[in-house]
């Protein structure tokens, strides 16, 4: 049985004064029975971990270098993040993908560093819009998932989030037959990938997740939860998520 995980990836938003939407949503939430993970900016990591206590949301970063240490000016290796309180870390986000030049091959390194690390790694994939309306999403995503899969990768330390580019921040929706469609393929290519552990890997869909459409999605099957961007910034909005999930 895989356990549902509500996710959240603040982006670049945030400050210490959103800490108090975290304490109202742990207020909100004070036994949860799914996975509650929020990932802010990392300057915000070690306060939102040394802030809830025993309360069991979990922190995460937004992206690691793949490499222990060195000459890589701005960025945090795997093991600096969780030193600092986080026990995952998104790879692979179609931001980093379009920002940085990010390629499916620099994932995969990037999540074995965080499994290696005792990450949870969550990588994304996910078809623009061109693709999808050129007939390519499964094709896309699938070749994403085969070369951003990391070592070390299974059901405890594996999440995938399908994220159509195109829904992200645009309040566009696939219809929950797409999803369906993408996350039961995504299932199938894990089954040919990872024998033993496809089916204990959860499946977090991403895009324009609010309150009011989180229920019905999570009811497609192989929809595991949600990896939540703007809804995910305050308790209001993102507590009817993680109830739409329990
Ligand atoms: O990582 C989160 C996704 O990019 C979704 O963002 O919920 O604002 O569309 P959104």
């Amino acid at each position: 049985m895989r356990r549902k995980l509500a996710a959240g990836n603040w982006k670049m938003n945030g400050s210490l004064a959103a800490m108090a939407e975290v304490r109202a949503l742990c207020e909100a939430h004070p036994a949860p029975t799914v996975d509650i993970l929020l990932c802010p900016p990392a300057t915000l990591i070690w306060p939102m971990a040394s802030m809830r206590h025993d309360h069991p949301l979990a922190v995460g970063a937004q992206d690691c270098h793949a490499e222990a240490k060195g000459a890589h000016t701005g960025d945090i290796s795997a093991a600096m993040l969780k030193e600092a309180g986080a026990t995952a870390v998104i790879v692979g986000h179609s931001e980093r993908r379009a920002d940085h030049g990010e390629t499916s091959q620099t994932v995969a390194a990037k999540g074995s560093a965080a499994i290696a690390n005792g990450l949870l790694a969550v990588v994304c994939v996910g078809e623009t819009l061109e693709e999808r309306e050129a007939g390519h999403t499964l094709d896309v995503v699938g070749t994403q998932l085969a070369d951003s899969l990391p070592e070390g990768a299974n059901a405890d330390t594996l999440v995938i989030a399908y994220e159509p580019v195109w829904a992200i921040g645009t309040g566009k929706v696939p219809t929950l037959e797409q999803i369906g469609e993408v996350h039961g393929y995504l299932r199938a290519q894990l089954a040919d990938h990872l024998p033993g552990d496809a089916d204990g890997i959860r499946l977090l869909y991403g895009g324009s997740v609010k309150g009011s459409n989180a229920a019905e999605i999570f009811a497609v099957a192989d929809v595991d939860g949600a990896l939540v961007g703007g809804a995910s910034l305050t308790a209001e909005d993102f507590s009817p998520i993680v109830s739409a999930l329990q």
